[in-house]
C-alpha cells in the first residue's frame, strides 16, 4: 500500500463537501493496469479508481495523479491486473449444496439450510460474484441471510431472494419426495390465479425482492416433466401482474417450449433455463425483451457427480435429454440476439465455481466481452440495479474484481479471480 496525496485528489474531485479529515479515513485509490469498460468492451490502460465510502467517487488517469506525496489515501497496486466490475449470478440457490441432492435434502432443516448458506454466500463472493438473485429458498432463509450480510455479520454478495418459490401442487417447486401419508407440501404451493396472487403478496410482506415460479416441470423434482408446462396462463398472468404491481420481477423456471412461451405472452422477466425454447421463443423474448437465464454449464456437473450427491436416476435421465439440447438452444438464442442474463443454479453444483460457466457461454456462440456483459450490465439491467452495479463508473457501488491477465482473450480466467472489492470492502487479495 502506498500514500498518496489527497490534496492531488481533493483538487480531481468537484463533489467534496464535508472537510478533508471527514473523507482521508474513507478514500480508498485503486491502481488499475487495465480497467475493462463492459460497455464498450475497450480494455483501458492506468486508470485510478477513486472510492469514497461504499461507492465509487471518480475515475482518473495517471496525468492527474502525478502530484503525489504522503497523505492519508489507501492505495491499492492492481498495476499488474485487469480490473472489471464484480460479477453477478441471476440464478442461485445459497442455501443448498451440491453434495446434498435427493432424499438426502430431507434430512436438511430450515435454520440448516440458512447456516449452509452463510458458507454458501463467503464462497460466492470470494468468487468474485458481488451480487445474486437467490430464486428460491426454504422459508426465507434468503431473506434472513441477505439481511444478516447487510448488516455486516457474515461476508457475502448483495442478495436479491426470492423467498419460496411459487409452484402448482405436484409440480417442480413443491417436494413429493415422500407417499401420501407422510406428504409434504412446499411452502411456495398455490392452485389457481388468486391462490397465486395471495402468494406473491405473501412472499413480497416476507422480504422477497423478486418473485419466482416453476412454468414446467423440471429436471431434479421427482414426478415431473421438463417438457409439461405448469400453471395456466391465467395463473402465470395473475403471478405476473401482482409481482409488476407490487414493484418485483419475475423469473420463470421454465425447460419446455409450451411453458416457455406462455410464460413470455404472461409477461415474466426472465426464463430460467430456457432449455426447449423454439424459434417462435426467441423471436417473441427478443421482440418483449425478455431475458433468458440458460444455466448451460451445470448438466456436466450433474452427470460426473450427480448421483454420488443422491440424485434420483429419473432425474439423471431427463438431464440426459436436456443438457445438450439447452447448449444447441443457448446458441440459436445467442446467434438471434436475445438479452443474455448470467444464471447458474449454484447449489445443484458447487458454489464458488459461478465462474465456470463464463467458457461454455463463450463455446456456445457468445464473444468474451458479452459473456462477461451477460454477468455485469445485463444482470443489472434484468435487476433493476443498472444505477447501481454492473459498471465501474462515478456513482456505482465499489464492487471490483481483478485478474491476472486479460480475460477478452483468455475467458477462463474469471474462474480465478485474484481480487475482490464489495461496496468499498476488500474482500479478497492475491498475488
Ligand atoms: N434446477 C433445474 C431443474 O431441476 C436444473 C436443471 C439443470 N440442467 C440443465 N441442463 N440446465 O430443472
Amino acid at each position: 500500500m502506498r500514500k498518496i496525496a489527497l490534496a492531488a485528489l481533493l483538487a480531481l474531485t468537484t463533489t467534496l463537501t464535508s472537510t478533508a479529515a471527514e473523507q482521508a479515513e474513507a478514500i480508498t485509490v485503486i491502481h488499475a493496469g487495465q480497467m475493462l469498460d463492459v460497455k464498450s468492451g475497450k480494455l483501458l490502460k492506468d486508470q485510478f479508481i477513486i472510492i469514497d465510502g461504499q461507492r465509487i467517487r471518480d475515475i482518473v488517469t495517471l496525468r492527474d495523479m502525478e502530484d503525489m506525496d504522503d497523505e492519508e489515501v489507501e492505495f491499492i497496486d492492481l498495476s499488474e491486473m485487469t480490473v472489471l466490475p464484480g460479477l453477478s449470478d441471476s440464478h442461485v440457490h445459497l442455501t443448498s449444496d451440491a453434495e446434498v441432492h435427493g432424499y438426502k435434502r430431507l434430512t436438511r432443516s430450515t435454520p440448516r439450510a440458512a447456516i449452509t448458506g452463510v458458507r454458501n454466500a463467503r464462497r460466492t463472493l470470494e468468487a468474485g460474484f458481488t451480487t445474486v438473485r437467490n430464486v428460491g429458498a426454504p422459508g426465507f432463509a434468503d431473506v434472513d441471510l441477505m439481511e444478516a450480510i447487510e448488516d455486516g455479520d457474515v461476508p457475502g454478495p448483495r442478495i436479491i431472494p426470492a423467498g419460496r418459490s411459487i409452484g402448482i401442487t405436484g409440480g417442480h417447486c413443491d417436494n413429493n419426495l415422500l407417499p401420501f401419508e407422510n406428504r409434504r407440501t412446499a411452502g411456495g404451493v398455490a392452485d389457481g390465479p388468486w391462490a397465486v396472487r395471495a402468494k406473491v403478496r405473501e412472499n413480497k410482506k416476507f422480504g422477497a425482492k423478486v418473485i419466482k415460479f416453476c412454468g414446467t416441470g423440471g429436471v431434479l423434482s421427482k414426478g415431473t416433466k421438463v417438457g409439461a408446462q405448469q400453471f395456466s396462463f391465467e395463473e402465470m398472468k395473475a403471478i405476473v401482474d401482482e409481482a409488476h404491481q407490487l414493484g418485483l420481477k419475475v423469473a420463470v423456471h421454465a425447460h419446455g417450449e409450451e411453458g416457455i412461451d406462455t410464460a413470455i405472452k404472461a409477461g415474466v422477466d426472465s426464463i430460467e433455463h430456457s432449455s426447449f425454447i423454439s424459434d417462435e421463443g426467441i423471436r417473441t423474448a427478443r421482440h418483449n425483451g425478455t431475458y433468458l437465464s440458460m444455466d448451460i454449464y451445470v448438466s456436466d456437473y450433474i452427470l460426473s457427480e450427480g448421483e454420488a450427491a443422491g440424485i434420483l436416476e429419473e432425474s439423471l435421465k431427463k438431464e440426459r435429454t436436456v443438457g445438450k439440447k439447452q447448449r444447441e438452444r443457448f446458441q440459436a438464442a445467442a446467434k438471434a440476439g436475445v438479452k443474455m442474463a448470467y444464471g447458474t443454479d449454484a447449489g445443484v453444483y458447487p458454489h464458488g465455481d459461478n465462474g465456470k460457466q463464463m467458457r461454455y457461454m463463450v463455446k456456445w456462440g457468445l464473444s468474451p466481452l458479452q459473456a462477461i456483459q451477460s454477468s455485469t450490465i445485463n444482470n443489472a439491467k434484468l435487476f433493476g440495479l443498472e444505477n447501481d452495479i454492473g459498471q465501474i463508473k462515478e456513482g456505482y457501488f465499489a464492487d471490483i474484481i481483478a485478474v491476472n491477465g486479460d480475460p477478452l482473450q483468455e475467458i477462463s480466467l474469471l474462474e480465478s479471480v485474484r481480487f475482490v472489492m464489495k461496496s468499498g470492502d476488500v474482500i479478497i487479495s492475491k498475488e
